[in-house]
């Protein structure tokens, strides 16, 4: 990352070493885990995008390889790249649980230590969310950069006017506003607009889908250690509701898609 301040950079990354041990298998087995009828098995779910077999793709910011893994299931050949040590420890320990034999890196999305036209493919899935928009546009660059000409980039990033976003955007702004809360990370969330505009300014083709329409109960923050979950019976009627939602939204309603918890872009260079 282009950083001015080191002291920051050690914060950063030490929130997401710290994240790697705790929260990232609490929320996978112990909390979202509850809610299988509404998000399916997340430890199983498939990659949210086609999957070319012996491409050579790069996952950016692959945290504990969650989408590495059914990548790797389907034939790609896979890179995960992290910023975070103990990050890509937990991926090693859950690649190998299942058989593959892990190409992890340690790196950092605004400087990929990969060469020019290099990749079939390449995704980066809720990080850019997490770096300022200048760190972001380096990340777009560089994901153009090592990509093949005719790869295809799927960048997936929180939108800024689902109710869920809106609520934890509020929640972020009294936290540091007011309480004066210090963290590193801090989340951006993108305007399908903004989004478009950084894209095609590098990309031949970029196409943007919205997805996950669902009320604001998945709030799981730092600073709000509390679940809005609604009672199960309830799972598989809102999981219908918020699939039509998405099939209006990405049909004849394109308006609806300001309002997905996420933006997946599809960039072709
Ligand atoms: C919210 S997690 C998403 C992990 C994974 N992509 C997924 O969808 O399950 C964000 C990940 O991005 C990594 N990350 C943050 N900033 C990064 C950077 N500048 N370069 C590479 N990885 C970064 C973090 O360490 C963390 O593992």
């Amino acid at each position: 990352m282009i950083v001015k301040d080191s002291d920051f950079y050690r914060a950063y990354v030490g929130v997401w070493d710290e994240g790697a041990m705790k929260d990232a298998p609490f929320i996978t087995l112990g909390v979202e885990a509850i809610l299988t009828d509404y998000y399916g098995n997340l430890l199983d779910a498939p990659p949210p995008f086609p999957v070319q077999k012996g491409a050579l793709t790069l996952d950016l910011g692959c945290g504990w390889s969650r989408v590495l893994k059914p990548v790797l299931d389907r034939g790609a050949h896979g890179i995960g790249l992290d910023i975070s040590q103990a990050m890509l420890e937990q991926s090693r320990k859950h690649l190998e649980k299942h058989g593959h034999t892990p190409a992890l890196l340690r790196g950092d999305g605004t400087r990929l230590p990969f060469r020019d036209d290099s990749f079939d493919a390449a995704y980066s899935l809720l990080v850019l969310q997490h770096l300022s928009k200048a760190n972001g546009k380096l990340v777009l660059g560089e994901v153009h950069r090592i990509l093949k000409s005719g790869g295809v980039a799927y960048i997936r990033v929180p939108s800024r006017f689902a109710p869920e976003n809106l609520l934890f955007a509020f929640l972020q702004f009294i936290s540091i506003h007011l309480f004066r809360y210090r963290d590193p990370i801090r989340m951006r969330f993108y305007r399908l607009g903004e989004i478009r505009k950084l894209c095609r300014g590098l990309f031949s083709e970029c196409e943007i889908t919205a997805h996950e329409f669902r009320p604001p109960w998945n709030i799981h923050t730092k600073w709000t250690w509390h679940y809005i979950i609604v009672p199960r019976r309830f799972h598989r009627a809102l999981r219908r509701f918020s699939d039509r939602i998405e099939a209006k939204a990405n049909g004849p309603l394109p308006f609806l898609r300001h309002f997905g918890v996420t933006l997946m872009v599809k960039v072709t260079k």
